[in-house]
């Protein structure tokens, strides 16, 4: 993917103000500091367009990237879950939100989990995942963080991965790096493939 263009759109807080205009949509859900954010900019090779933050939490609404102007593809980055600090009616009220977005989105076309190649998935992870199945939406696993493992260990850490989450073997699992573009190209053609673009 070339990419010529991108910018922010909006920080919806709801569905009034998701876009209305149909192009393809390609959400990023995962726990707070995971690099849902980082993972956005490596592939739009933007240094801060979606901002990132060592302070989990920053992102508390659906967030929309558009990439090359008009009828291309939205990159959606949603809040992360797990966060102690945040109230439990507030982290109810995201739940809410995200879960009526997944269900009901016509133009999502695929969601990314990213889980942190370092550590087994967590409780929310795994909860995450089942939902997303249960409810056959389209999905692949990005594994964050990879340059903070090294290569030899890749293997095994991929294997627990998919083994606490529980996935098929025909689920799509991409080993990413936001530091170093590891797995951009093979992201990239997914997310091609999924949005039909
Ligand atoms: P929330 O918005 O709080 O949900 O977090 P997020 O998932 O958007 O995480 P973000 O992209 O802000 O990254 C959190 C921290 O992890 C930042 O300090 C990033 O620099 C760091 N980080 C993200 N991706 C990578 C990566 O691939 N490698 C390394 N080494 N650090 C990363
Ligand atoms: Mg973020």
């Amino acid at each position: 993917m070339k990419i010529k263009q991108s910018e922010f759109v909006i920080s919806a807080v709801g569905p009034s103000q998701f876009p209305e205009d149909g192009i393809p949509e390609v959400a990023l859900a995962g726990r707070s500091n995971v690099g849902k954010s980082s993972l956005i900019n490596k592939m739009l090779l933007r240094k801060n367009l979606a901002r990132t933050s060592g302070q989990p939490g920053k992102t508390q609404t659906l967030n929309y990237y558009k990439i090359n102007g008009d009828g291309v593809l939205y990159f959606v980055d949603f809040p992360g879950y797990g966060y102690a600090k945040v109230s439990k009616t507030e982290r109810e009220a995201w739940g809410k939100m995200i879960e009526r977005y997944l269900r009901g989105r016509e133009p999502l076309k695929l969601v990314l989990q990213l889980v942190d190649l370092r550590h087994p998935p967590s409780a929310e992870d795994q909860r995450m995942y089942q939902w997303l199945s249960h409810y056959e939406i389209p999905m692949a696993v990005v594994t964050t963080k990879a340059d903070k493992v090294s290569r030899s260990q890749w293997p095994k850490h991929i294997k627990i991965i998919r083994q606490t989450l529980g996935m098929p073997g025909h689920v799509p699992l991409v080993l990413f790096s936001s530091e170093t573009g590891q797995g951009r190209d093979e992201l990239w053609s997914l997310i091609i493939k999924s949005a039909e673009i």
